[in-house]
């Protein structure tokens, strides 16, 4: 690479343009974490007191994720969603992933299982529904992580959302003018009534910079994308957007950051005569409608909703192997593990 860290004198192991800042690894690891601080701290994400929920998929946004917050002292426990996807393992192996981590902070990780709890696991939800798979998957998985986080009793809940997810959803939204999801596109979403907190500490890193940071620190994640997003439109976005940032750096967190800066605002002005919210006639949960579009979606695949399916996996005390860990597992999940339903 031939740069030099800016701070110190060792060799840099990236050069981030639009920053125009070269760092070496013991820089960038405490860089990485200042800036997260920084986004927290400016958007009023956060506070010291307040109990995190931080949802892993077990690949490399959220699981440094919830590294990153741990070192910077806040109290934040995992939620992994197992979507039951055998192919080429990827639900057990993101699990595994997820259930490292929680090992190597000693923190608890919370697993949910959606074919516990609806009956079906998201294959077969998927081969049900004629919706795209991303869009069923995602509906299925925001109700489930806001649901487990107001039971348990979470004040906020973080996702792994990197600068590269919101600038490609920003792009399809404003492609075909979802003024709605303009509106509320945004790293924070306050509480309000049935929903929790919602963050994304991380809009401003690249997914570049959200992987070395997991490489520097030793968390193996997942490298796989998920196999039903394969054709996705985002990844074909984020391609474009790649082509552009190429040609003029800088392009991805302008875009993004001029959009939260000069123009969400005026979307959610737009929006503002809100829709009262009631309570979901199925499952309780606030819904604008009688029926919450989770329990419709649900029902329409032939699933029954029977309440959230809760395995808590405890860490292991230090020096846990992949083996011994996923003996744990095996044996607290299915018969003998403490389970819990919340609903
Ligand atoms: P995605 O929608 O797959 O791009 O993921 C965006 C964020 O949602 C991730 O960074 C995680 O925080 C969260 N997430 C995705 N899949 C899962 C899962 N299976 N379990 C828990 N959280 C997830
Ligand atoms: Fe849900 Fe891929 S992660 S469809
Ligand atoms: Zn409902």
């Amino acid at each position: 690479m031939g740069y030099k860290c800016k701070l110190c004198p060792s060799k840099a192991v990236i050069y981030m343009r639009q920053h125009r800042l070269a760092l070496c690894s013991g820089c960038y690891v405490q860089w990485f974490a200042k800036q997260t601080q920084r986004s927290i701290s400016e958007m009023r994400m956060l506070r010291r007191d307040e109990r995190v929920l931080v949802a892993v998929s077990g690949g490399k946004d959220s699981l440094s994720l919830w590294y990153v917050l741990s070192e910077l002292g806040y109290d934040a426990e995992g939620l992994y969603i197992d979507l039951g996807i055998s192919d080429l393992g990827y639900s057990e192996r993101s699990k595994t992933y997820a259930m490292h981590l929680a090992d190597k902070l000693m923190r608890p990780l919370h697993i949910v299982s959606v074919s516990k709890s609806v009956g079906k696991a998201i294959p077969e939800l998927v081969r049900r529904s004629d919706r795209s798979p991303c869009s069923l998957c995602g509906l299925i998985k925001r109700y489930i992580m806001n649901r487990f986080a107001i039971e348990g009793g979470f004040d906020v809940l973080a996702t792994g959302h990197n600068l590269d997810d919101e600038a490609a959803t920003l792009l399809s939204n404003v492609l075909h003018w979802q003024v709605g999801y303009l509106a509320r596109q945004s790293p924070i979403l306050m509480e309000r009534d049935g929903f929790v907190r919602r963050i994304k500490p991380f809009y401003r890193f690249t997914e570049k910079e959200t992987a070395l940071y997991a490489l520097l620190n030793g968390i193996a994640y997942i490298e796989d994308e998920c196999p039903y997003s394969v054709d996705a439109t985002t990844i074909f976005l984020k391609g474009i957007l790649n082509q552009l940032e190429e040609r003029m750096p800088g392009t991805k967190l302008q875009f993004y950051n001029n959009f939260l800066a000069h123009a969400r605002e005026l979307f959610e002005r737009e929006q503002a005569p809100k829709v009262q919210l009631r309570q979901c006639s199925i499952c309780s949960m606030p819904t604008a409608e009688c029926v919450c579009a989770f329990c419709r979606a649900i029902e329409r695949v032939g699933g029954t909703f029977v309440g959230l399916n809760v395995v808590r996996y405890e860490p292991k005390q230090c020096g846990a192997s992949s083996q011994s860990t996923k003996a744990a597992m095996t044996a607290e999940g299915d018969d003998n593990g403490e389970q819990c339903r919340l609903a």
